[in-house]
């Protein structure tokens, strides 16, 4: 965490004095940890593109009695970071696949500063839909009844939205089996929830470095990094969206601990007009109405205890069961946001690998 953080200080330093941009770095980083797509003794693994968009597929070898269940998969990185080839999400898709004996489609959607919402939004969807047709389905041999979205961070934020979108759209037949969100961002509305005071520096992912992230979804106009980290980016007219991440209401109340509830702040209305991204369900799923949320599939959602995100999961929860949609809530008590990549080498540790198999497990049951 110490070396982590140390890179990041340097990293916000870089980029003041404008030598490059903060993003750009942190992809350098990322960079280092891709695999080319290898095909071992029980996946085959290739790179190739559905409608237009890069993704990383797996496909069992293993013989099958009847057709196979698939796993659409979003990887994490702040919508800025990341890709299917990253060791550890490459690791974690051959395990699924493997396990499961399930096709995997990991998605390689346009990252920002580069692109910002809706192109990571609009990729995953229409990879989603591509392979949903039931041409494509029977092509790679999977059951249209055993299809699922699953994504971390926000991954887990575009597999939420993803299956909500699906919910609305006429188009699509085929209807998805389960999500699993595993630590996702649901929200940029209140970036103060009690797991956001708490854990404001906590490893990997800091309360700024979450700010971050969701600013640059939108733009990377710093004004809205600044009105963000404020807490006073949202303009009176949209204080009705406020009743979806009232946490005064939402949480349960060992999740309070013992924070006060204030009422909103509300910032300037220009903003919210030019980047109206930031309230809109399809990049912040709790926003949704529950008319969105009604009818969605099975849910599995994991949050942990150390995570400024913590909350973003446990109001999600509250809100699909008060709907009746069947929600297992795994909360890791012992865990920081990431824990679940931590599963290969050096970086290997045990919260890890119990992460994933509780995931594993759970997909194995209702996929
Ligand atoms: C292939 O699958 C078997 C059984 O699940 C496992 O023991 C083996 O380690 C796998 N091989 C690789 C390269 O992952
Ligand atoms: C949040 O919920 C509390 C009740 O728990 C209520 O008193 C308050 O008015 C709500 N605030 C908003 C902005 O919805």
């Amino acid at each position: 965490h110490g070396l982590f953080a140390a890179c990041l200080f340097y990293l916000v330093v870089m980029d003041q004095l404008g030598l490059m941009h903060y993003m750009e770095v942190l992809t350098l980083i990322t960079a280092a940890e891709y695999v080319a797509p290898t095909s071992d003794e029980n996946v085959t693994v290739m790179d190739t593109e559905f409608s237009n968009v890069a993704v990383r597929l797996y496909l069992p070898r293993r013989v099958s009695d009847g057709p196979r269940r698939a796993v659409l998969f979003f990887h994490g990185g702040g919508w800025c970071l990341g890709q299917a080839g990253m060791k550890s999400y490459d690791q974690l898709s051959r395990w699924t696949s493997n396990l499961l004996n399930a096709v995997v489609v990991s998605v390689n959607y346009r990252l920002a500063p580069k692109y910002h919402f809706p192109t990571q939004f609009e990729d995953v969807y229409s990879v989603t839909k591509f392979f949903l047709q039931s041409s494509v389905l029977s092509q790679y041999g999977v059951d249209p009844d055993r299809v699922c979205v699953a994504g971390d961070s926000a991954g887990g934020n575009l597999a939420a939205a993803v299956a909500q979108q699906l919910l609305a759209d006429a188009e699509v037949k085929t209807k998805l089996r389960a999500q699993a969100l595993i630590y996702p961002a649901l929200q940029p509305l209140d970036l103060n929830l009690p797991s956001y005071q708490e854990n404001a520096n906590k490893p990997i992912l800091s309360k700024s470095l979450m700010v971050r992230f969701w600013s640059e979804y939108f733009t990377s106009d710093s004004s809205l990094r600044e009105a963000m980290a404020l807490n006073r980016h949202v303009p009176v007219e949209y204080s009705h969206l406020f009743q979806f991440v009232n946490w005064s209401a939402l949480l349960p109340a060992e999740l309070k601990k013992g924070h006060a509830y204030t009422s909103p702040t509300f910032g300037s209305p220009e903003l919210a007009h030019k980047y109206p991204g930031f309230l809109d369900p399809r990049a912040a799923p709790l926003l949704g109405s529950d008319e969105r949320l009604r009818g969605l599939p099975p849910t599995y959602v994991l949050t942990c205890q150390h995570d400024v995100l913590w909350d973003d999961g446990a109001m999600y929860v509250g809100r699909l069961r008060a709907l009746g949609v069947p929600v297992t809530h795994q909360h890791a008590a012992d865990a920081f946001h990431g824990a679940m990549t931590f599963v290969l080498g050096p970086a290997k540790l045990a919260v890890g690998q119990r992460l994933l198999s509780s995931y594993i497990e759970w997909l194995n049951e209702n996929l």
